[in-house]
């Protein structure tokens, strides 16, 4: 059993280096998540793991413990809606006010292993192929190094592809290789991904069209939710737009962003 003193210390560990907010409750979660972590370090026990980390703590055991605490669950095309906005209204309104410049850029602000950022290239590759003249970039980010590779790697098991993979796409996007699934290099030529962590400053960020930040500041207490909003607001070009998850109702969104209903999917954009 996690002691009170175990819990306050993990606790406060993760939520200083990610925001992931673990509060009374938790206590079974981080348990098994760490008691996990500990047998893959060889160590005794979440005991063993608690001295390692209280007393001879690396940025690396560092890493590991907050990687051990995130929740990659992911899907393809998840809640579909946002996508059907980025089809019907969001990029068609971008191609129209950026016909000058002729690039767009979009952001998987939080991608875990992928599959929003090769969603959205789908739905590129697949209704807008006059963008093929265009500059347009994916970038995808995750505090999670795993989920980053994984992401990279663009090799997904039978299980991961039918969840919310329609058979045509996977059939023209993914070539089976074993019983794996790698995605099509079309759809990764202009995607970049790299590891960020949201608290920490977009170095390098900058002028966004679209921003997917979908399903992680559920995680965050109201004043980290509140200060990444800010921050993404901040790097969204006027006219941009942002994208939530469907159940996350933010507090403290910026005046600059209005409210846009698309079908069922709530969007934000910036004012022009
Ligand atoms: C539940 S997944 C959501 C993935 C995807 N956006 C979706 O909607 O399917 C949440 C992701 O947020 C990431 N995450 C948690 N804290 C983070 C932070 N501080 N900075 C960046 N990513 C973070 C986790 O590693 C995880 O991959």
């Amino acid at each position: 059993m996690i002691t009170p003193e175990q819990f306050r210390f993990f606790a406060d560990l993760v939520k200083a280096s990610s925001g992931i907010a673990l509060g009374k409750g938790k206590e079974y979660l981080l348990e098994s998540r760490l008691n996990e972590l500990a047998k893959v370090l060889g160590l005794k026990d979440l005991d063993e793991l608690y001295r390692k980390a209280r007393f001879q703590m690396t940025p690396k055991l560092k890493d590991q413990i907050i990687e051990a605490m995130t929740t990659n669950e992911t899907y393809f095309f998840r809640d579909q809606h946002p996508f059907e906005a980025l089809k019907n209204e969001i990029v068609p309104d971008l191609m129209a006010n950026n016909n000058g410049r002729k690039q767009i850029r979009f952001w998987s602000a939080a991608c875990s292993t992928g599959q929003e950022p090769y969603s959205i290239a789908m739905t590129l590759s697949e209704y807008f192929p006059g963008l093929s003249t265009w500059n347009t970039e994916i970038l995808a980010t995750d505090i999670s190094q795993q989920a980053i590779q994984k992401g990279q790697a663009g090799r997904f098991t039978q299980v991961e592809v039918n969840r919310g993979l329609p058979v045509t796409l996977l059939i023209k996007y993914f070539k089976q290789q074993g019983a794996f699934w790698i995605v099509d290099s079309r759809l990764k030529k202009n995607m970049r991904f790299r590891r960020l962590n949201l608290l920490q400053p977009f170095v390098g960020i900058r002028d966004l069209d679209v921003i997917f930040c979908r399903y992680v500041l559920i995680y965050f207490d109201q004043q980290t939710k509140k200060q990444i909003i800010e921050k993404l607001v901040k790097v969204l070009r006027p006219g941009g737009y942002l994208v939530l998850g469907a159940t996350e109702t933010p507090v403290g969104m910026p005046s600059v962003m209005q409210r846009k209903m698309f079908g069922r999917a709530l969007c934000w954009q910036k004012n022009l």
